[in-house]
């Protein structure tokens, strides 16, 4: 019993230790829920190991939050006044946005319609952030230099730190001795896919009616010296790219994809030295560029697994481009077309084509 009071002891000194002044706990959650916001939305982008620095980064600032979140609630105990209730509420977001990133991590899943839990936690994230501001707008103190000075602070601040790298590195150990659902995720956090069929997802609202191959022409143009068209039937070629295929919406897939190299149809219309990007244009008006070393690498496919390409993944032509996101791997391509600069409005496009 005694024991137990001291061993409670110490972990009560060592919290006390290790807790930040009220100011900067208030503050630093501000930041890290802006910086989770941020690398969550530039996690959507990377494909590539290189980058997987991103999600290690938003693992242990997500982490470290729990820690400063649980400083701030030990802290508020107060009445109830008219600002209480956003506050609950951005308490109550926050703590899903954690907890279902950590459920995802570990193999968890539910689903409601389209819905999975990273799509969960994606929506909490983005909720959160403007919840977090009006919130301190209601109640934030202005930091005061002495809140942020000191070598007490500095050390109470990297011990947070690395206790959620610490906590991070924990999770990926217990994931990999349970060898739960989660523990064959890629570094993107995707879960695999096996066989030949595998989910239709499009961004947003893409959804054409299915395409009639006799008016459907691809049009090869842009900075070229000879702009063409083709029919399906002169796509319908032998190049072969085994791809993996990584969703956004939390799942990857490995296929064997059929068609033309983009470098062969460039070659054909012998494109412009002043072209650095090509830009894959869908019937829906989505669309997204590849710099032009990318583009000649990736292949426009009419097949996958032996398989004609389906209406829902893109038929007749869909962007194979390897290390690229999935949303990227534009459907129901209908132009190829060399340009000079990458398209800014691409982002937008994404958001809202298929909208009536
Ligand atoms: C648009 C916003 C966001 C996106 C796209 C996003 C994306 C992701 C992804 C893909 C994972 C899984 C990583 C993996 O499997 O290792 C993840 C995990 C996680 N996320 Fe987010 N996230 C977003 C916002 C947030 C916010 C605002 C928070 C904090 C409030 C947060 C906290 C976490 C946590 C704690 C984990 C689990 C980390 C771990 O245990 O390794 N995320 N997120």
């Amino acid at each position: 019993m005694d024991r137990d009071r001291g061993r409670g002891g110490a972990i009560g000194r060592a919290v006390r230790r290790f807790e930040p002044r009220p100011r900067l706990v208030d503050w630093s959650i501000l930041l890290l829920v802006a910086f989770e916001l941020g690398s969550g939305l530039l996690s959507l982008t990377v494909g590539r190991p290189g980058g997987s620095a991103v999600f290690l980064l938003h693992g242990v600032a997500g982490l470290t939050l729990v820690f400063l979140l649980f400083y701030k609630l030990r802290r508020v105990r107060r009445l109830w006044d008219r600002a209480t209730g956003l506050s609950v509420l951005t308490t109550a977001v926050a703590l899903a946005a954690l907890g279902s990133g950590v459920f995802w991590v570990f193999g968890g899943d539910v689903r409601i319609l389209y819905w999975n839990a990273l799509s969960a936690h994606v929506l909490f994230g983005l909720l959160l952030l403007p919840l977090v501001l009006v919130h301190a707008a209601t109640r934030a103190r202005p930091p005061r230099r002495v809140d942020f000075r000191g070598r007490r602070t500095a050390l109470q601040y990297a011990g947070l730190l690395v206790g959620g790298a610490l906590v991070w590195r924990a999770q990926q150990g217990v994931n990999r001795l349970l060898d739960t659902a989660g523990a064959d995720r890629r570094f993107t956090g995707s879960k695999p896919v096996e066989g030949a069929s595998f989910p239709v997802t499009s961004w947003v609202a893409d959804d054409p009616d299915p395409i009639d191959p006799d008016k459907w022409r691809l049009r090869v143009g842009g900075l070229v010296d000879e702009p063409y068209e083709l029919a399906p039937e002169d796509l319908d070629g032998a190049d072969e790219l085994r791809a993996l295929l990584d969703c956004t919406s939390g799942w990857y897939t490995v296929q064997d994809w059929r068609g033309v190299l983009v470098g062969d149809l460039l070659d054909r219309a012998g494109a412009d030295p002043a072209g650095a990007w090509v830009r894959f244009v869908s019937v829906t008006g989505y669309r997204w560029s590849l710099p032009l070393d990318e583009a000649r690498d990736a292949l426009l496919a009419t097949r996958v697994g032996g398989e004609p390409l389906s209406h829902g993944h893109g038929a007749p032509l869909r962007l194979v481009a390897p290390g690229r996101r999935g949303f990227q791997w534009v459907k129901w391509v209908e132009a190829v077309e060399v340009r000079d600069r990458r398209d800014p409005a691409q982002w937008f496009v994404t958001l809202v084509s298929g909208f009536d």
